[in-house]
């Protein structure tokens, strides 16, 4: 056991360890710091609360520890790259329904008696707690469907669902008002459960409303409604980390959602309210069509190509990371670089399918930082550009976005390969990408297609290197 002035001198440590590990994340090189730093400060957090907070069911939590650190393990080692996305969404919402739990349990064994002012304040507490841990919980369930290809990736545009959000949260609203009335009264627990059956719905409706492309936007959004909920579970037991570290993911999730947001050109109300860029949920006016003849090419001739380019922009995406096709892509950059061509990576920031995804994958396989380009920094160089290779990419690259204002992705920035001489696409088939629609970019007088699983045919462009 230890007494309460240490558990207060870990948790500080651990919080500064928090905000270390964010500030190492940030950035490619201070990543893996920063990752340690908060494994370490998350083991601080955990030692001071079992030997300092709990003070009873030592088995029963070790027990849960047990199962729940297994399960963990279990999951994080099996799973691969491409499903990452899914693996974060589906952990948002266990943080989610933790809150609720924690709401429930505290309301009906409260650990005071508290009266008054106070008791309301707790109890709006408990309230928010619930309400945006049982949105959080429902939305991540449905992000992991839609992540996972389990539910279709389409809006659902439900007629007048602008009006069926705002009865949603008039309400929450009510039933918030209803429950905090009725515990000063000793009650309460029905508009509590009405409250979170509403919080629910709305958390799934919000979800399945928002459009393929505009996922980005929604995994960084549930990742700060995670941070919010474990800050109000903080408030409802009283623990100042919970509060503390829900704060910095929150506010670090809702800062990522900004990113992203203007990574793509959204305004985040707009998106939150669903249905964006389709016209009310409509399909897309430029479907799945072909737009003509395309132009394939084989690995040998784009050995050639590369060989007398002087300036190599590659354009990694989803497919690089399904094909796991970074390793071979760094030993042609090598070659390439080796042979005085000057090789470069144009990274969209929404490539694949989470945020800084290409750039895990870059560093997986050692390609070097100050070759990694943003794509705000090097979209203006493609007219100088001999060969764009465009790696299993498709919606990063669609000039549609920007001619096409019925397109899902309308509006978003894309990377303007089609400026350069030549581009080059990998990718197995004519189909279209995560956003449903197909590209004009693979009908352009300068671009070719080398058709097959993006590993096998770098495997042998490499060969004829
Ligand atoms: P996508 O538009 O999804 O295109 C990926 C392409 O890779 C597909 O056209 C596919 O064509 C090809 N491909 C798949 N497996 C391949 C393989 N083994 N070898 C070669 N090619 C392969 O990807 P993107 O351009 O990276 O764009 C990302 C999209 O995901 C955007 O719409 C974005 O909004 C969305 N999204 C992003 C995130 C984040 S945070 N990054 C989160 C959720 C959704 P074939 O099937 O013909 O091979």
């Amino acid at each position: 056991m230890i007494n309460a002035g240490i558990v207060t001198v870990s948790y500080i440590i651990a919080t500064i360890l928090f905000i270390l590990a964010l500030g190492g994340l940030s950035n490619q090189e201070t990543a893996r710091r920063g990752n340690w730093y908060g494994i370490i400060g998350m083991a601080i957090a955990l030692i001071a609360t079992i030997l300092g907070v709990v003070t009873a069911q030592y088995i029963v939590l070790l027990v849960a520890l047990l199962i729940g650190g297994s399960i963990g393990l279990f999951a994080a080692s099996r799973v691969q790259m491409t499903q990452m996305p899914e693996l974060v969404a589906i952990l948002h919402s266990l943080v989610g329904v933790a809150a609720v739990a924690v709401g429930y349990v505290n309301f009906m064994d409260p650990t005071e008696h508290l009266t008054g002012v106070e008791l309301t304040i707790h109890d709006i507490e408990t309230y928010l707690g619930i309400l945006i841990g049982a949105v959080t919980f429902s939305g991540s369930v449905i992000a992991f469907g839609k992540l996972s290809g389990r539910i279709s990736g389409n809006p659902l545009a439900l007629p007048a669902r602008h009006w069926l959000n705002l009865g949603l949260l008039i309400g929450a609203i009510w039933f918030g008002r209803e429950f905090v009335l009725q515990s000063a009264a000793g009650g309460g627990m029905e508009p509590l459960i009405i409250m979170t059956v509403i919080a629910l719905l709305f958390g799934i409706h919000m979800v399945m409303a928002i459009g393929g492309a505009d996922m980005p936007v929604v995994v960084s959004m549930l990742n700060s409604y995670s941070g919010w909920a474990a800050s109000a579970t903080g408030f409802m037991l009283g623990n100042d980390l919970l509060i503390v570290t829900g704060a910095l993911v929150g506010s670090s999730g809702a800062i990522l959602s900004y990113i992203m947001c203007r990574a793509m050109n959204r305004k985040f109300l707009a998106v939150i309210a669903g249905g964006f860029g389709t016209g009310g949920g409509a399909p897309a006016a430029s479907g799945g069509e072909d737009q003509g003849e395309v132009d394939p090419i084989e690995p040998l001739e784009t050995a050639e190509l590369f060989l007398n380019a002087k300036e190599v922009m590659i354009i990694p995406g989803y497919g690089m990371a399904v094909a796991q096709a970074q390793h071979t892509v760094f030993e042609i950059t090598k070659t390439l670089r080796e042979k005085g061509v000057n090789v470069r990576f144009g990274i969209h920031p929404v490539a694949g399918r989470m945020p800084g995804h290409m750039n895990v994958l870059l560093a997986e396989a050692k390609v070097p930082y100050d070759i990694v380009f943003e794509m705000d920094e090097i979209n203006d160089d493609f007219p100088d550009v001999d060969v764009s290779v465009v790696i299993g990419a498709n919606d990063i690259v669609n000039p549609s976005a920007l001619t096409d204002p019925d397109s899902p992705i309308a509006g978003m920035p894309v990377l303007e390969c089609w400026k350069g001489k030549v581009s080059i696409v990998l990718k197995r088939s004519m189909a279209t990408g995560y956003a449903g629609v197909q590209n004009p970019l693979f009908f352009e007088d300068n671009t070719r297609m080398l058709f097959g699983d993006a590993k096998a045919t770098l495997d042998e462009v490499l060969k004829n290197l």
